[in-house]
């Protein structure tokens, strides 16, 4: 049975690059895509999502979301992506597609309505909407079969020594995914600081010469130039959540009981593991600690060649 996915994300680089891998896994079909504030502000995201939709022949739905996070004002990374978040590949503005009028809250629940329990969301940005979408539905966690994320660790940080970017935009939103009773992969810097692509993946995908193939490889080439230039090297923290849920052989996970620390003067967005087992609670997260990267590599540049658009 081919599993119906809904993606949310904040693309994006990396979000860019898992969503067109999504489109080329044979064993999910994309039943929407939203956006949410993040990388760079929602408004930004969500004409990501919908050129990208549109230049990669994807039909379903794309809808806006969240514009802030719960608490606090707005967060944006540091140039990391690009100002429009794209980095500085420009894709031609979608002409007929257009947004879905729901929002990202009412489409989660729509279309796990509609999947009868069997929805999976991969989730690649801070978790404002399926937070606002939790708080609204209450029947929704009974709906959705499977959340893989990328966000948070077990062990560090980015964007301070203890918090990474997306759980740290929206500890209280995180919190609220933690505490569903959902089941959770969590795929965060543990593994994905070592999800790094080479510029032979490079040179296979523009070998390919595909419509999503040519897109991730200029993409990749804005991020070998960023860390030239003593940015983040290229690596795929979002491409690595989707392969969590269709290529697990390449990951690794531990069972945790996991809170998001969202007081914390210094370790606000924290997910705060229990390595140690001392606290009693069931586990509420696997949590991906340990990557074989020349298979999530190699899955990865097949899924962007599989993606179908000429
Ligand atoms: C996460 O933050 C963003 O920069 C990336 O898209 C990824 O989702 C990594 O911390
Ligand atoms: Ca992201």
């Amino acid at each position: 049975m081919v599993r119906p996915f809904l993606i949310d994300c904040d693309t994006g680089t990396d979000d860019a690059i898992a969503l067109a891998a999504a489109f080329g896994c044979p064993e999910i079909e994309v039943k929407a895509i939203t956006s949410v504030n993040g990388n760079v502000a929602e408004k930004y995201v969500c004409q990501n999502n919908l050129d990208m939709a549109e230049y990669l022949g994807y039909s379903g739905p794309v809808c806006r979301g969240a514009v802030k996070p719960f608490h606090g004002s707005l967060h944006f990374s540091d140039g990391t992506h690009g100002r429009t978040g794209l980095g500085d590949v420009v894709l031609p503005q979608a002409k007929t597609k257009q947004f879905d009028p729901r929002l990202a809250p009412e489409m989660i629940h729509d279309a796990a309505v509609a999947e009868k329990g069997n929805l999976e969301i991969l989730a690649t940005g801070p978790m404002t909407n399926l937070g606002i979408a939790l708080l609204l539905y209450p029947d929704l966690p009974s709906l959705i079969r499977h959340i893989w994320f990328m966000g948070g660790a077990v062990y560090g940080g980015n964007v301070t020594t203890t918090a990474e970017f997306n759980i740290w935009v929206d500890p209280e939103a995180a919190q609220v995914v933690m505490q569903s009773g959902i089941p959770l992969t969590m795929v965060g810097l543990d593994v994905t600081l070592k999800a790094c692509m080479d510029p032979e993946d490079e040179a296979e995908l523009r070998k390919d010469g595909g419509r999503a193939s040519l897109l991730t490889a200029d993409l990749l080439d804005f991020m070998f130039q960023r860390h030239r230039a003593g940015g983040e090297a290229a690596l795929m923290h979002d491409a690595l959540a989707l392969a969590a849920a269709v290529c697990p052989g390449c990951l690794q996970t531990e069972d945790y009981y996991v809170n998001v620390e969202c007081e914390g003067t210094y370790t606000r967005g924290h997910t705060a593991a229990d390595v140690r087992h001392r606290s009693g609670k069931p586990a509420n997260v696997s949590a991906a600690m340990k990557l074989d990267v020349e298979m999530f590599r190699h899955w990865l540049v097949q899924a962007v060649k599989n993606s179908r658009a000429q």
